[in-house]
């Protein structure tokens, strides 16, 4: 048995087939979502919409339009999968709804360098960056975003069109509700929960739940709206 037999038990590995993606928005999230697409075994990059376009155009050999153009590209690709690149949380959930995409069309973008329990559960549309960590049985609702250095420990669950931003640490049964958005570096304690459209502002340490549509800060976090 030679090398490459001995470490795939002499079974031929048929080459990962990258299904097409257009990410939609190219401002600083949406090049994120590109850059992840370059190195994803499971997508490939084809189009970059943005109504910073007003017509299709080539750049380096990839087609860039406005986002009018996305139902032409989806006719045209049966295969083709779309992920929503645009940071801000009420932004996303508004393109998604202009989009009215059956949910299959999404795909989820998952970086090779982060680390997905097998049992964690995905919604379509969902990006994971660089170096998150996404525990056993943990819950992560559509359109959401995980982003680098992100910990979503076990049991916890991230509503969809939230964000849990770099180094946000979610412990173990957590919630971020829908649309949520957990600053850079900041805490949930066990089970603690912040609400819908709630803000838990950059370094706080939520120890009690916040409720929904408030903005908390500080360690310990409080509303400061
Ligand atoms: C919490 C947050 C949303 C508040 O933003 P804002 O509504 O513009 O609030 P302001 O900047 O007007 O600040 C209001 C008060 O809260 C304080 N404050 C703001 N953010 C704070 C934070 N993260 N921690 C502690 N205090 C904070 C300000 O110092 C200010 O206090 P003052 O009234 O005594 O001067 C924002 O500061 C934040 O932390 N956002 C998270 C950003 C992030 O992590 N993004 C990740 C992108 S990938």
């Amino acid at each position: 048995m030679n090398y490459r037999d001995s470490l795939y038990g002499g079974t031929e590995l048929e080459p990962p087939v990258r299904r097409p993606l257009i990410v939609v928005g190219i401002g600083g999230h949406g090049r994120v979502l590109m850059d992840i697409a370059r190195v994803s075994p499971s997508y490939r990059l084809a189009a970059v919409l943005d109504d910073r376009f007003a017509a299709v155009e080539l750049r380096g050999g990839l087609p860039y339009g406005p986002i009018s153009e996305l139902h032409n590209f989806l006719a045209d690709e049966p295969e083709m999968h779309v992920v929503i690149g645009i940071g801000d949380n009420r932004t996303r959930r508004a393109i998604a709804e202009r989009l009215a995409l059956p949910e299959a069309a999404y795909a989820v973008l998952v970086h090779p360098a982060a680390c997905v329990a097998e049992d964690a559960r995905l919604g379509l549309g969902t990006v994971v960056m660089p170096g998150a960590v996404i525990g056993p049985g943990a819950v992560i609702g559509a359109h959401a975003i995980v982003n680098s250095g992100a910990v979503v420990d076990h049991d916890a669950i991230v509503g969809a069109f939230a964000h849990v931003s770099p180094n946000a640490t979610m412990a173990g049964a957590a919630v971020a509700e829908e649309g949520a958005h957990v600053g850079s570096g900041a805490v949930l304690i066990p089970s603690v929960r912040v609400g819908s459209w709630s803000v838990l502002g950059a370094g706080g340490i939520a120890v009690r739940d916040v409720p929904d549509g408030v903005t908390a800060v500080g360690v310990p976090a409080k509303a400061i709206r």
